[in-house]
């Protein structure tokens, strides 16, 4: 155990893959990967997904990592620190800023997720779902979005579990919570895909998400499967910097880089095997949007044999998600707060209280709101407050932070300062991420964003 006012860290490597892990792996793979793959057409967007996760967003979250790692603070300070190393007169901590206004855009709409998924596997627990046919399941999820109060309360329980795991010392809370749900999360998860294999149409899942099909290329696309690609890493807002100032040295990150990505990206894979057989053996579509997981799959397990405890199991997997990636969320502002010397606690609750109040904007855009579109005058009719925090912070917020790591690694930052942090390294891999880092990465970004613009 660190002394008192020793900057915090993980126990081990493991408890920090661990947690890691558990920041990418969330409501982006199961809820959001599904949704958004399935609105897509499938394939051609998987494909697009795994180039900008293979040279885009995993490269840039191994930055961001190491940016913690070598600046050992809060975002804005960490990067505060590193501008000084660098001798840039530009104002670095701002990225940081901007990230903490992030983390809390993405728990706003987070919460309020994870709470009906919350209440929906407190609502299978009783027994529900099992046998109640296409109209029950409507009126449960109609019901739920009509009472703008309860799902606040349901937003607000959420924010509260996120707080009290972060309101402990890491290796006691992020840590902890990490070593609990992410084993059991996986063994729920390998639960469903066989339970999916053996009642559902398996193979148009699979021709659905890997078959190849007439892709639509558009800059939209594009831009989706990239903000996709992010979200699902977690890239963009200090999270993964805050978990990398807590790492030891001795964490291989290069290695420990592959294996989050490559578990983040089997569970979303996994997810997609589990809910698209069942989507295509009840003969429904794939495209229902964010709806998918509320609404068509609750209808098919109403419909399949021990529905209640399937549609259990998919609802505490779903919360266990969520909750591993909210208290990445929570702990950079609260590590900032921490630095004010405000106690872990206090600054806990203060950040989820001001996340419960942000997820209002979402509640009313489930609610009351599914007609008002705030910046409709501006040109983005049709999207609601939540579309707007949604695809304001994985489209824009979040690559465009990630531009900024990799040009902070690849240009700012001496070639022998990130040399030396990374010294488990192979000297090829280092080569080839660096070059990666530097040009790759920046420059699809840049493209995409010009496609989205002329696009
Ligand atoms: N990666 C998480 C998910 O897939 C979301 C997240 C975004 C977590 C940003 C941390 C930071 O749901």
């Amino acid at each position: 155990m660190a002394a008192k006012g020793a900057y915090p860290s993980f126990s081990s490597r493991l408890a920090f893959i661990i947690a890691a892990a558990g920041s990418a792996v969330g409501l982006g793979n199961v809820w959001g990967f599904t949704y958004v793959a399935g609105a897509n057409g499938g394939g051609g967007f998987v494909l697009i997904y795994l180039v900008a996760l293979a040279f885009v967003a995993g490269p840039a979250f191994m930055a961001e990592m190491l940016i913690g790692r070598m600046g050992k603070a809060s975002p804005p300070t960490a990067l505060g620190k590193l501008q000084s190393r660098a001798g840039s007169k530009l104002n670095w901590p701002t990225v940081g800023w901007i990230g903490l206004i992030g983390t809390l855009m993405v728990l706003s709409f987070y919460a309020v997720i994870a709470g009906q998924a919350m209440y929906y596997g407190l609502v299978a627990l009783e027994g529900g779902f099992a046998g109640w046919g296409e109209e029950a399941v409507t009126a449960l999820d109609a019901d739920f979005k009509a009472d703008p109060v309860s799902m606040a309360i349901w937003s607000a329980v959420f924010m509260a579990f996120t707080a009290s795991i972060v309101s402990f010392d890491i290796s006691k809370g992020i840590e902890r919570a990490g070593k609990v749900m992410m084993p059991l999360l996986f063994l729920m998860l390998i639960g469903l895909v066989v339970y999916a294999g053996q009642i559902g149409d398996w193979g148009r899942a699979a021709s659905f998400l890997f078959g190849f099909h007439e892709i639509n290329f558009s800059s939209r696309l594009f831009l989706e499967a990239v903000g996709q690609a992010f979200f699902t890493l977690g890239v963009g807002v200090g999270g993964l910097m805050t978990y990398g100032s807590y790492m030891g040295d001795d964490v291989r990150l290069p290695r420990a880089t592959f294996w989050i990505v490559a578990m983040d990206l089997f569970v979303a894979l996994a997810a997609g095997m589990a809910i698209f057989p069942l989507v295509f053996a009840s003969g429904v579509e794939p495209t229902a949007g964010p709806g998918l997981v509320f609404l068509t799959l609750p209808n098919i397990f109403s419909a399949i044999p021990g529905g209640a405890f399937v549609a259990f199991v998919f609802f505490l997997l779903l919360t266990f998600a969520a909750v591993t990636s909210s208290i990445s969320l929570l702990a950079p502002t609260v590590q900032r707060l921490a630095e004010a010397n405000i106690r872990r606690p206090v600054a806990a609750c203060l950040m989820a209280g001001v996340a419960v109040l942000l997820s209002l904007l979402t509640v009313y855009s489930f609610a009351g709101g599914r007609e008002v579109y705030p910046l409709a005058s501006f040109g983005l009719d049709g999207m609601t407050a939540f579309d707007l925090i949604r695809e304001g912070v994985s489209n824009f917020i979040l690559p465009l932070s990630g531009f900024a790591y990799c040009l902070i690694i690849g240009w700012s930052l001496s070639r022998e300062d990130v040399r030396t942090a990374l010294p488990m390294a192979e000297g090829r891999l280092f080569t080839l991420w660096y070059m990666v880092v530097r040009v790759i990465a920046p420059l699809a970004i840049a493209a995409l964003f010009i496609g989205a613009v002329i696009g």
